[in-house]
């Protein structure tokens, strides 16, 4: 090994004077110089500033890593989920999305999301009682959703009415004041049912419905939706229950594109409504929340089994995506996949089954089986499943990101404070590789 000539990295304030292989460090030899520097390892990473120091003259910037869509940087410490993608692993605060779905309510998980810790009885009737003093939303809301056309994106509207939160609390953006933040934190959670009820009513063009205070957190969400002239909605148990869950299962997924969305413009100190409206744009699109939306299309326009290999050979042309399979970080199994299979079933037990399921079924069969599809280690994820479900309760489509979001806002809000509260957090800032241009200069319009 090359002599140590630097030895230097941001946490490495003595140099170590065990054996190079005693020590949690990374030993980098830069040949353009033939220098050799150690970088501390933490938690099985090296930090990327301490790169920097890297350089070959005075005057050089230093090295970075380059990561378009961080494959492989960790861009905070978090505490809030675990996921291993090889062994299928998802837990939220520890505990395991399996006995998160099969025992807890939504507003638990809530609570465990934003404390760190389940509720005690009491802690949660406080929580649960908090929340509904915020379900209802000002008049205007309902005004200003109004002003959408008739055919609107359900989806859009949401993201609008969002932002559009903020502009009723004039203290929004005061952050930094605990008992604020969390004000507005309770208040997103129980207004984004509301929100997303309206949006939902408004395409439909039926009359809003109030929010039942009487109701559980998801009984009152399902009354905003299916409430007619009765006078008293009294929500389906069964329908109610496999909600909550679908809520536990959308709640939180570590960085993925949307909680990195509320995260980033978070990180420039905006309130958390227009953080939280970023969030919902980053899930809206087709490879994120948008996929359960697109998995009904993709069923709908195969039409029938025996059009599916047909489909599964488009898919490994690369001329078609099989949506609802693949994930960035699960190279085995989506856990939640498996629990929303099953949850599917309950469903279809009380409303009749989804024609397009056997379709679904056979796709599946046949993708899993396919050496495209195994060696790629794509799987059903989330999504596959949830939008069947979600049609068999005659959602429109376009609705389904909406059910989503409303399971999701807990995690972003979660990860919106921890953010906050992260000594080691500025503002989100990525460095580039410039390749364009050096200098030159403007050339008037006439002689270009
Ligand atoms: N159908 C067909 N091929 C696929 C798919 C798919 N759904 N997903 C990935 N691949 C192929 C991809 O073409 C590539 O092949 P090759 O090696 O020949 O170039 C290989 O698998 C690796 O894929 P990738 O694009 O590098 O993977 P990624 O980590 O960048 O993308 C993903 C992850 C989820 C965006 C992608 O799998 C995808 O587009 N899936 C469909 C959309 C979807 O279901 N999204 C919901 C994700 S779960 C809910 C959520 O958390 O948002």
């Amino acid at each position: 090994m090359a002599p140590m000539t630097e030895a230097r990295g941001s946490g490495a304030a003595e140099p170590d004077s065990r054996p190079a292989q005693n020590r949690n460090t990374l030993t980098v030899t830069d040949n353009r110089t033939g220098k050799t520097y150690e970088l501390p390892i933490e938690h099985g990473a090296i930090k990327s500033m301490d790169l920097r120091q890297i350089k070959t003259a005075e005057d050089d910037f230093g090295l970075m890593g380059y990561d378009p869509a961080f494959m492989n940087t960790a861009s905070c410490k978090s505490k809030i989920t675990f996921i291993d993608g090889d062994k299928g692993i998802l837990n939220y605060r520890g505990y395991p999305i399996d006995q998160l779905a099969e025992k807890a309510t939504h507003l638990e998980v809530a609570y465990l999301l934003f404390n760190g810790e389940l509720p005690k009885r009491a802690q949660l009737e406080t929580f649960a009682n908090e929340v509904k003093m915020h379900t209802f939303v000002h008049e205007n809301m309902k005004k200003f959703q109004e002003g959408f056309r008739y055919d609107a994106n359900p989806m859009a509207v949401f993201i609008s009415s969002v932002a559009a939160l903020s502009t009723f609390y004039q203290d929004a953006h005061e952050i930094s004041k605990p008992d604020i933040r969390r004000l507005h934190m309770i208040r997103l959670l129980a207004k984004v049912p509301t929100i997303a009820a309206w949006a939902y009513r408004h395409a439909l063009g039926l009359p809003h419905v109030y929010p039942d205070n009487e109701l559980s957190f998801t009984g009152n969400f399902l009354a905003m939706i299916s409430k007619m002239s009765e006078l008293k909605y009294k929500p389906n148990p069964a329908i109610e229950r496999a909600f909550d869950v679908l809520f536990i299962l959308h709640a939180d997924h570590e960085q993925n594109c949307s909680a990195n969305a509320m995260r980033a413009v978070g990180s420039s100190q905006v309130d958390p409504y227009s953080a939280l409206a970023a969030a919902s744009a980053a899930l809206y699109g087709p490879l994120h929340g948008g996929a359960n939306a697109e998995v009904l299309y993709m069923l709908q326009e195969i039409g029938s089994k025996s059009k599916i290999p047909d489909f599964v050979k488009r898919v490994k042309a690369k001329e078609a995506k099989l949506m609802g399979f693949g994930h960035r970080v699960y190279k085995n199994y989506d856990p939640r996949a498996r629990i929303i299979k099953k949850l599917a079933d309950d469903v279809f037990e009380v409303v009749g089954k989804n024609p397009l399921l056997d379709i679904a079924l056979e796709l599946e069969r046949i993708a899993l089986e396919d050496e495209y599809f195994v060696s790629r280690k794509l799987y059903p994820n989330v999504d596959f499943y949830s939008g069947l479900i979600y049609q068999a309760l005659r959602f429109p489509v376009d609705f389904f990101p909406v059910l989503f979001a409303i399971g999701r806002t807990a995690g972003w809000l979660a990860q919106w404070e921890e953010m906050l509260m992260d000594q080691e957090q500025k503002i989100a800032r990525p460095r580039q590789l410039y390749l364009g241009y050096e200098r030159r200069d403007y050339v008037p319009l006439e002689r270009r």
